[in-house]
């Protein structure tokens, strides 16, 4: 052999040798994280010292045994690291039959790929909680409290529940048959529920079949919701997606949901109990949202408002067969505001109406509501949209007596289907300005001011305070579970 062909050799035999040790190193990872939970990083507003798994707290993946007092040990004991750097609990693949249970403060759930909670349908899993303030009594029913929520927290501070798209299955199907027959004694239980807090995520999971709303924050600030994938039913009852209630500095970002109620719902109380709790929604931002939701909205502002709603910014929402992209629902007895709110760059496709206001929405929670709390609905634009296939452009109904002002709508196109209505605009009791809008909108809309609206609607271009909130990349190196 000459030296050159013995160096090619010895070359060669080094870069299978090399080759080989990368293939035992890269198995011998992946073995570990498949046996051990191992490495992983995700992103949050922020990072913990502490971390544990539910299986080391007895918690099995089996789909049959109820692991309730796993989880809750699970949190009570990470809750003492809340001044030490916080906590997470890591809840490995497996499926886990699971009662309701409360968070702590500087905690993290996180779901790993293929980790299912899934929601016990037994009722004692779920405590009985007093009606929320704002509201008086449970939504759905006049008795009494409501079950609480399968994720519950109240009165904490940053808190995130997040995943590698993990699963929340509140397997909802029984809940939506004995609500319809009536056979439920307390006001349905929602997925996650967060009330009193401050500094929140919700980010990176797939939540299906909820028994009624799925993402409820409430009287709360600094919330961040990301990266949620929301399935129901679309004739399931009301299954909202995310339902931001009585929060201020709300982000909404790059969430898909299909569900049999409105895709995301903006509140804040109702009626008499609303306007007392006098706690409104405002700085809430939405983008990129994928809606589809037959039967209502892509973004419902209303009806619960009595707390009032404003500067609310929606852009980059798409809405595919879905009843209507923005729909405002008040009546009389809601008193409060729904003001100072933007929409822009919105895709439609196959819509019963592209815009709709109700002002005649109705649902009291008692005969105790307020005949003269007459709603204030002013400063509203939309722009820069395109829709097909809409059986009609709008419905706007304002109040008698109560106008609906400061409607604005610009370079918004709107193709109607082939059976649509003959009419495809129907306004009362509203007004406001409109250009570049086509099919042209009915006259209440091109008011004075519409000649000379080159610059469209308005869309604040200052950011909201959330979008300031940094997001840092944490890494879990995990236990031997
Ligand atoms: C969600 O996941 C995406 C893609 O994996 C990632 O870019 C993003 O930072 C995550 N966001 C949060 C808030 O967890
Ligand atoms: C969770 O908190 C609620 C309300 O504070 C309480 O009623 C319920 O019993 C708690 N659940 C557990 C499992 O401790
Ligand atoms: C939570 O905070 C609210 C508002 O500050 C307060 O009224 C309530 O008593 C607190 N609840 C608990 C359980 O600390
Ligand atoms: C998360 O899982 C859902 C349901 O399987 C899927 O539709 C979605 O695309 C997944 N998202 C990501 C970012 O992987
Ligand atoms: C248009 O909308 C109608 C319902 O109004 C629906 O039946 C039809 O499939 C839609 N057409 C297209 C092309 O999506
Ligand atoms: C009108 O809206 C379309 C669709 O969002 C957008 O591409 C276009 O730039 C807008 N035109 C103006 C003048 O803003």
């Amino acid at each position: 052999m000459s030296n050159s062909q013995a160096f090619r050799a010895i070359f060669a035999l080094s870069i299978v040798l090399l080759l080989l040790r990368a293939h035992v190193a890269e198995s011998s990872r992946r073995g570990f994280r498949r046996r051990s939970g191992g490495f992983f990083e995700y992103s949050a507003i922020s990072c913990r010292a502490h971390t544990a798994s539910v299986t080391e707290f007895g918690a099995v993946g089996d789909g049959v045994t109820l692991n309730t007092q796993a989880f809750q040990t699970a949190v009570d004991h990470l809750g003492q690291f809340g001044s030490d750097g916080g906590s997470q609990l890591v809840v490995p693949p497996g499926r886990y039959l699971t009662g309701s249970f409360n968070l702590t403060s500087h905690f993290t759930l996180y779901l790993q790929r293929d980790a299912v909670l899934l929601a016990s349908q037994d009722e004692d899993s779920w405590p009985v909680i007093e009606p929320l303030p704002s509201y008086g009594r449970g939504r759905d029913n006049a008795q009494g409290g409501r079950y609480i929520s399968l994720i519950y927290g109240t009165n904490l501070t940053d808190v995130v529940i997040t995943g590698d798209n993990g699963t929340i299955d509140g397997q909802g199907a029984q809940w939506w048959q004995k609500f319809k027959k009536g056979a439920l004694k307390y006001t349905r239980p929602y997925l996650i529920e967060l009330m009193y807090s401050d500094s929140v995520q919700i980010s990176n999971l797939t939540l299906v079949d909820s028994p009624s709303w799925n993402v409820h924050p409430t009287y709360s600030s600094n919330v961040i919701v990301q990266g949620l994938t929301i399935l129901a039913p679309v004739t399931s009852p009301n299954t909202d997606g995310i339902n931001p209630d009585s929060c201020t500095n709300t982000k909404i970002e790059d969430c898909y949901i299909v569900s049999g109620d409105d895709c995301v719902a903006v509140k804040s109380g109702w009626d008499e109990y609303g306007i007392a709790f006098a706690m409104p929604t405002r700085q809430l931002v939405i983008r990129r949202l994928t809606c589809i939701s037959p039967f209502s909205a892509a973004i419902a502002l209303g009806s619960e408002m009595s707390g009032g709603i404003e500067d609310v910014r929606a852009e980059d929402v798409t809405a595919i067969n879905t009843e209507s992209g923005i729909r405002i629902k008040t009546g009389i007895g809601r008193g409060a505001f729904v003001k100072d709110i933007y929409a822009r760059k919105f895709t439609m496709h196959t819509m019963k109406w592209a815009f709709w206001m109700t002002g005649n929405y109705g649902s009291h929670p008692d005969n105790g509501y307020d005949p003269n709390a007459y709603p204030v609905i002013e400063n509203i634009n939309y722009r820069d949209m395109v829709v097909e296939n809409a059986t009609m452009a709008a419905r706007l109904e304002g109040i008698a007596g109560d106008t609906f002002k400061g409607i604005c709508i610009s370079n918004v196109t709107i193709g109607l289907a082939k059976k649509a209505k003959k009419v495809p605009w129907t306004c009362v009791d509203v007004e406001g300005v409109s250009s570049g809008v086509s099919p042209p909108p009915c006259g209440l809309l091109t008011g004075e001011g519409s000649e000379s609206l080159d610059q469209g609607c308005a869309f604040p271009e200052e950011s909201v305070p959330i979008d300031s909130v940094g997001v840092q990349t944490c890494s879990c190196q995990g236990g031997h579970w």
